[in-house]
């Protein structure tokens, strides 16, 4: 059965932590997979996350399952914290949601539940998108193709290119859209792009589905979600998947959520049963744990105000790294060809280096960043950035 299994490459991303964990160098920069850290280099956990892990952990009397679509209360206020409390979806109860195994879970049962609805569709996604949409989304069986997004030249977005061909994609094919901090670019739309986008699709007829996994790395929690609130406002139907991983800083526990918006409000729990069906075929159900630690926290006035103060400071932090590195590699280059970075969001800048230079980073100065010269800006501390904006300059040069 398994004899002829030979082994494959690693994963372009988690590849990288393995590589960086191997490397013996004191000097050493782990600027590979998208965490954030802190001045002393660690991904902490938010104090308010924690205290409301503490108070979760006092609170529960029963370890009992929570059935496929995850806990109610949580995806009523990570509805809410999407779409915002009163938008029109939650008031004509025109959405169904999950609760999922991270932004992972939920793009795959999307992708599970547009092959079902429409086997023959087509996905579109930016080029450059993350490189795990190919996997979460194609082996579900979709086809999958691109469309113009980020030019790595001029380090900016492709809008009038995107167009052209979003203009051109059947009724029945589906756009993914990343809603903020575009990973890997760092480049996002602006609302006027998203007012155009939007009205595009209401008038080819695509289906918009958006993921949203930085809610709130960018500009804020209800900044970053303009493009999703809007196209709900607008558009009969939207997929929205969402993850906690980065903005309550609990990667490893998996916690994240898929929204369907649907046409009519009988189409919603119609939708809701087969999202359920396919979890139940999966996985049966989500871990608990991460859903219930952002439930207990967003049902707690005090400790999700604390959060969003924390957020504030993490979303400030990334800028003011941004801000550095850029100052610190003109110092040592004596122009402003990385000024670009400043202006970028979230967590990831594309470098624009070669494979080559991405290689000779890691060999001479082990410092580690994508294979596609994606570098994850929050993973800088002020103590590494001269290190790092001195290589830069170095292997450009
Ligand atoms: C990343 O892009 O580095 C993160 O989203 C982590 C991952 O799972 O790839």
């Amino acid at each position: 059965m398994f004899q002829h299994v030979s082994p494959l490459p690693p994963d372009p991303l988690l590849g990288i932590s393995i590589a960086f964990a191997q490397d013996k160098n004191p000097k050493k920069v782990d600027l590979g997979v998208g965490m954030y850290k802190d001045e002393s280099g660690i991904t902490p956990i938010f104090k308010a996350v924690k205290r409301a892990e503490e108070k979760l952990i006092l609170a529960q009397g029963s370890k009992s399952y929570i059935g496929s679509a995850g806990s109610a209360q949580y995806n009523d206020l990570m509805t809410a914290m999407v779409f915002g409390f009163s938008h029109k979806v939650l008031r004509e109860e025109r959405i169904a949601s999950v609760q999922t195994p991270g932004g992972c879970g939920a793009l795959r049962v999307a992708a599970e539940f547009i092959k079902r609805c429409r086997p023959d569709t087509t996905i579109w996604v930016s080029d450059p998108t993350w490189p795990n949409h190919e996997p979460l989304l194609g082996d579900a069986g979709l086809k999958l193709a691109t469309y113009p997004y980020y030019h790595q030249e001029t380090h900016s977005i492709l809008f009038d290119d995107m167009m052209k061909a979003l203009e051109k994609i059947p009724a029945h094919d589906v756009v993914l859209l990343h809603g903020c901090c575009h990973n890997p670019s760092g480049a996002d739309l602006n609302r006027e792009q998203w007012d155009v986008i939007n009205e595009l699709a209401l008038r080819r007829g695509f289906l918009v589905f958006i993921d949203l996994a930085y809610q709130g790395f960018g500009d804020g929690i209800d900044e970053d979600a303009y493009g999703v609130r809007l196209m709900a406002e607008t558009l009969p139907e939207l997929v929205v998947a969402n993850s906690c991983s980065k903005n309550f800083g609990i990667y490893r526990e998996r916690t994240g959520s898929l929204f369907v918006v649907t046409e009519a409000v009988e189409t919603a729990p119609a939708v809701q049963s087969h999202l359920n069906k396919i979890v139940r075929g999966i996985y049966s159900m989500p871990p608990a744990h991460g859903a219930a630690i952002v439930e207990t926290l967003l049902a707690d006035e005090a400790l999700k105000n604390d959060w969003l103060t924390e957020l504030d400071i993490v979303r400030n932090r990334i800028k003011d790294l941004r801000k550095a590195l850029s100052d610190k590699i003109q110092e040592y280059l004596g122009n402003d060809d990385y000024r670009f970075i400043e202006k970028q969001q979230g967590m990831f800048s594309f470098l624009g280096l070669s494979a080559k230079q991405v290689e000779k980073l890691r060999m001479d100065y082990s410092i580690y960043i994508a294979g596609s010269s994606r570098a994850n800006v929050a993973g800088l501390t002020l103590e590494n950035i001269d290190y790092v904006a001195k290589a830069i300059a170095e292997i450009t040069e």
